[in-house]
């Protein structure tokens, strides 16, 4: 009898341990899983289908992008051991369309001289800067901001230093002779913009130096002489002026030229935080001069931003990438200073804008800035679906996920016979209960984007206590738009592109739904045409 209590009890004992053993793998399992759970989620949650983001840690400003021999570089501020700002390098991306891009080793290292600030990259065409090699393709020469802290201090020694390619922009060599300008009264003195000035057959250069930029030409991109500079007291000042671009564009339909500036700023823009104002004029060679009209209306309402959404800085545009229509190809950072350190991602931290092509014309309110999606995007056209003639009275759904994935789409909508009665509120939502509103206000006259209740906000203050507004310029009685989903993402080209806003989220879960809502009065949905976009 005892011999088989014993046993019992040795056999209770043995399935007491089996199961405790079976325990602490199943915990184990289950902590890998969750893990996984939270890897997989950040990835498949917020990782864009289509806007380029590093695979890894944190990255800024756009950089140095030039076109050559059929791919578009890319170069960013990447620092490649943390998700957070640090030393910066140069990291690199290449693309045959300024779409899908592919990540390259990083090409330029902090040295003695500092960090590796902004700044862009030309294609030596002609050798003038004597780096290139007999019977070799041409030099590629990189000019950026050298950044050094000051011992003990906060301040930056900030330089301009140069390095070339020989391979099409893989790898670089710094010049000898860095730095080739230097200023030591200046603490904020970067992000030189460089560009072939064909008319004068040299090179000139645009730089930000806190309150202005500075005008500078050069025969060999070594030796930089100074011409003017623009900028004080005019414009907007809320913060230092960064990131300058600096080009010549054909007036839409006519036979006149302007010349375009962007000046980035941080922080004074419009809805807070980072923005890119421009200004339109005219340059003798040496000094550049807004347009009289411009700078009248400039004066009386500073509207004049490529972006008023608060997730679009520091673009400026790509050289050597000629266009039919002669416009220019940019790209931005798709973040904001006030927020982009905090925002919920941890493998990597922001992404770029879609690339854009930005044009000029002129209206009954003088000249005016139109950037819209670069055309190459309509190559990833899948499945369409087309609606017509929808009578808006109530919230209405437009399209859910069923049909189109709502994480990867491109829908374009007009409305005609506006009522200035009403607003029009476009809404993404998710089974999770977040939504995005975004829309046009006409009693205010405002575009608008509302991320308040968008999914995960408060990670900084700044993210969604206020609504994004931008102001309506045309006075079309009909709205066209058009809007660019991504996962974590929305881009809105408004009236041809001259309201644009960009924006960031953050949803517990995809957006998977698409309605339209009207404010006091019902009205008609002329068409919607929503096109998934497929990226494999
Ligand atoms: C703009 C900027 C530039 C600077 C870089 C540093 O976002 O502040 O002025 O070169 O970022 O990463």
């Amino acid at each position: 009898m005892k011999t088989i209590k014993h046993l019992v009890a040795i056999l209770f004992a043995m399935v007491f341990l089996l199961s405790c053993k079976d325990k602490s793998e199943t915990n184990n399992q289950d902590a890998q899983l969750q893990n996984e759970v939270v890897t997989l989620s950040e990835e498949t949650l917020y990782r864009p289908n289509y806007h380029f983001t590093p695979k890894k840690n944190w990255m800024n400003d756009p950089n140095g992008m030039f076109y050559y021999n059929g791919y578009y570089h890319l170069y960013f501020q990447y620092h490649p051991d943390s998700n957070v700002w640090g030393p910066m390098h140069w990291g690199h991306a290449i693309s045959t369309d300024m779409i899908t891009w592919r990540e390259l080793p990083i090409a330029l290292y902090p040295d003695e001289l500092g960090t590796i600030f902004s700044g862009s990259a030309v294609v030596d065409i002609g050798n003038t800067s004597g780096f290139g090699k007999v019977d070799n393709s041409a030099p590629v020469v990189a000019m950026y901001t050298s950044s050094k802290q000051i011992e003990g201090t906060d301040n930056w020694k900030q330089t301009q230093s140069i390095a070339f390619s020989n391979d099409e922009g893989k790898t670089y060599t710094k010049y000898e002779n860095n730095p080739v300008i230097d200023n030591n009264e200046l603490k904020d003195f970067r992000d030189p913009k460089v560009s072939w000035d064909g008319e004068r057959n040299r090179w000139m250069m645009v730089l930000a130096a806190g309150d202005r930029i500075m005008f500078y030409e050069s025969k060999d991109l070594k030796d930089w002489n100074y011409l003017s500079d623009f900028g004080q007291g005019i414009g907007g000042h809320g913060g230092v002026w960064e990131c300058p671009d600096f080009f010549k564009l054909p007036v839409n339909g006519t036979d006149e030229t302007k010349w375009v500036l962007f000046v980035s700023i941080n922080p004074g823009g419009p809805n807070g935080g980072s923005a890119t104002q421009y200004f339109i004029g005219d340059f003798d060679g040496t000094q550049f001069a807004m347009d009289a009209e411009f700078s009248k209306a400039l004066n009386e309402e500073h509207n004049y931003w490529i972006d008023f959404g608060k997730d679009n800085y520091a673009g400026v545009s790509w050289s050597n990438a000629s266009t039919k229509d002669g416009s220019k190809l940019m790209i931005g950072w798709m973040s904001n200073w006030q927020y982009a350190q905090a925002v919920p991602t941890e493998t990597w931290r922001s992404a770029m804008t879609v690339a854009r092509k930005v044009q000029l014309q002129q209206n009954d309110q003088g000249y005016r800035l139109v950037s819209n999606p670069v055309r190459e995007i309509e190559n990833y056209r899948g499945k369409k679906v087309k609606k017509e003639n929808i009578l808006i009275a109530e919230e209405t759904k437009i399209i859910d996920s069923k049909t189109i994935d709502l994480t990867s789409a491109e829908i374009t909508f007009n409305i005609s016979d506006l009522n200035p009665e009403s607003s029009y509120t476009f809404k993404l939502s998710n089974k999770s209960g977040d939504e995005l509103l975004f829309g046009y206000d006409h009693i205010k006259n405002n575009f608008f984007i509302n991320r308040s209740k968008s999914g995960k906000v408060d990670f900084s203050k700044d993210f969604a206590s206020k609504i994004t507004v931008a102001p309506r310029t045309s006075t079309n009685k009909n709205l066209s738009g058009k809007i660019l989903l991504d996962k974590t993402s929305i881009e809105l080209f408004f009236d041809g592109g001259e309201s644009v806003l960009t924006e960031i989220f953050f949803p517990n879960a995809p957006y998977e739904q698409l309605s339209l809502k009207p404010t006091n009065q019902e009205f008609n949905l002329d068409t919607i045409e929503v096109n998934q976009l497929n990226f494999n």
